[in-house]
């Protein structure tokens, strides 16, 4: 039998046709516009998201048995606000995950309502991309718009509506709205009176491994498939990921280095960190997990070749790059700001230390390293409450660097196991999807099945000693500069 995975990125949506023994057997992706409509905001069309989910969707399955597909589920990107009025149109473009509009109403919940009060009912507290302080903004900003909204929904859950007709989301998606309480997996009524909202304009939850419904009829009809298609909750991209590369069940890593970057620690149970630096969210297991988000990884790399050095020669540019650890140019990656672990969405990304002999491979080995040292910051907040694995998985566009894979095990200090097929959420979202059709009994017994590791990258005790002295001078760069980021926002 067939499944598919729905990556509903930031960039494109990606789409992978696969059978139950794990073996892709299609992968389509399209891309669609991201709207900057001012410095720091970022938006999309929940609409865009769906034509090119169709228009994906029959690409991938055109020259296959069409009878064979039973599921389709998905890993979205997190915390987007997609509201919708009482004929179910879209109010207003979605806003994404890496908008930093909010910090007022960030304030106002972090401060005025308190940290103590948001992470009693939410386990967590507030983020300038989290959904809860949008609500917030659209109410001030735009009241017109706030009256009218019927629905309020994450992105892939309105892929999820669209095909299946039932309004739903799963718990780890819903974690990232700061509306939900996630130790007991239900809506909290507090933060639904703190947003002026009520319990009928959020989702019906369910855990990602289950049956939301199944395909609508005349969409059937219309791909060729049997209206008895299975459509699964599906999860955030990140437990998505996390299940595509195996990462379920207690104390296991992920790192992933997409547009975000991340770096996920899978648990058992219930916990939170006391500072609420990483983010404690539900995860697509039917458990939890811990994770630092970091707002700008794989995309430094892209802006850097695609925008500045006008190249789509990524190989190529990195195939110089031969001193590693004695770089002498660093780059902060806080090109949308930052999440984990400053929260800051008036940071900056920033090269310093160039001189005049600063050469081309070493910029772009700085903002490689750049990422990986951010990285480190989220991994040493987890190594500060006990939780930091001494392994981990990656993927993610940028995983598919051997390069960037290599600073990631030397300057963590920390073994990086490749995965056979590093489309993580895509993937994830098919197991998701064999689960709810009974391919499997559990998302664990699914990731045993089917995810395999290819490769391991170790780290080198000298390059890993180079580097600890770099980290060192890049903690102190963002400290140094926080009150120029004050000044020229
Ligand atoms: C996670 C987060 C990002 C998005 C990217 O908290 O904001 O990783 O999910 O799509």
């Amino acid at each position: 039998m067939y499944y598919i995975g729905i990556d509903l990125g930031t960039s494109a949506v990606k789409l992978l046709l696969m059978d139950e023994s794990g073996k892709i057997l299609n992968v389509v992706s399209k891309e669609y516009p991201l709207f900057f409509p001012n410095p720091g905001w970022s938006e999309q069309k929940p609409e865009d998201w769906y034509e090119k989910s169709i228009e994906g969707l029959k690409e991938l399955i055109k020259d296959f048995d069409k009878s064979m597909i039973k599921g389709i589920s998905f890993g979205g990107q997190m915390h987007g606000l997609v509201i919708l009025d009482e004929a179910d149109n879209v109010i207003r473009p979605a806003i994404l995950w890496n908008d930093g509009r909010t910090q007022k109403q960030v304030d106002h919940l972090n401060n005025e309502i308190g940290k103590d009060k948001l992470s009693e009912y939410t386990a967590n507290i507030a983020f300038a991309g989290f959904t809860a302080p949008k609500i917030l903004w659209i109410k001030e900003n735009e009241p017109e718009n706030f009256k009218k909204i019927k629905k309020i929904m994450l992105p892939k859950d309105y892929l999820a509506y669209k095909l299946s007709g039932t309004f739903c989301t799963d718990y780890s998606d819903a974690s990232g709205m700061l509306l939900l309480d996630v130790k007991n997996r239900k809506w909290s009524k507090e933060m639904c009176d703190i947003c002026d909202i009520t319990e009928d304009m959020l989702p019906t939850l369910y855990e990602s491994f289950e049956k939301v419904g199944t395909l609508k009829s005349d969409l059937a009809a219309e791909l060729g498939l049997s209206a008895d298609v299975v459509i699964a909750a599906g999860a955030g991209d990140n437990a998505a990921a996390a299940v595509g590369t195996g990462t379920v069940g207690n104390n296991r890593c992920n790192i992933s280095l997409g547009t975000s970057g991340t770096v996920f620690m899978s648990s058992d149970s219930f916990a939170v960190d006391s500072n609420n630096a990483l983010h404690s969210f539900d995860h697509a297991d039917g458990h939890y997990h811990l994770m630092g988000c970091m707002l700008s990884a794989a995309s430094c790399n892209k802006w850097w070749m695609d925008e500045i050095l006008k190249t789509k020669d990524y190989a190529g540019e990195q195939a110089g790059i031969d001193k590693l650890g004695e770089n002498h140019v660093f780059y902060l990656p806080y090109l949308m700001g930052e999440r984990s672990p400053w929260n800051n969405p008036d940071a900056r990304a920033t090269f310093t230390g160039i001189t005049m002999d600063t050469t081309r491979e070493d910029m772009t080995q700085a903002v490689l390293e750049g990422v990986a040292f951010a990285t480190r910051d989220m991994y040493e907040v987890a190594k500060s409450i006990g939780v930091a694995p001494k392994r981990t998985m990656i993927c993610g566009g940028g995983a598919k660097s051997p390069l960037w894979r290599k600073m990631i095990a030397n300057i963590l200090n920390i073994e990086v196991d490749v995965p056979e097929c590093e489309e993580g959420p895509g993937m994830g979202g098919a197991m998701l999807a064999m689960v709810a059709c009974g391919a499997y009994a559990s998302v664990e017994d699914a990731a045993a099945a089917i995810v395999k590791v290819s490769k391991t990258e170790k780290p080198d005790p000298e390059l890993v000693a180079k580097y600890e002295a770099r980290y060192q001078q890049f903690k102190s760069i963002y400290p140094a500069l926080k009150p120029v980021f004050d000044i020229i926002k």
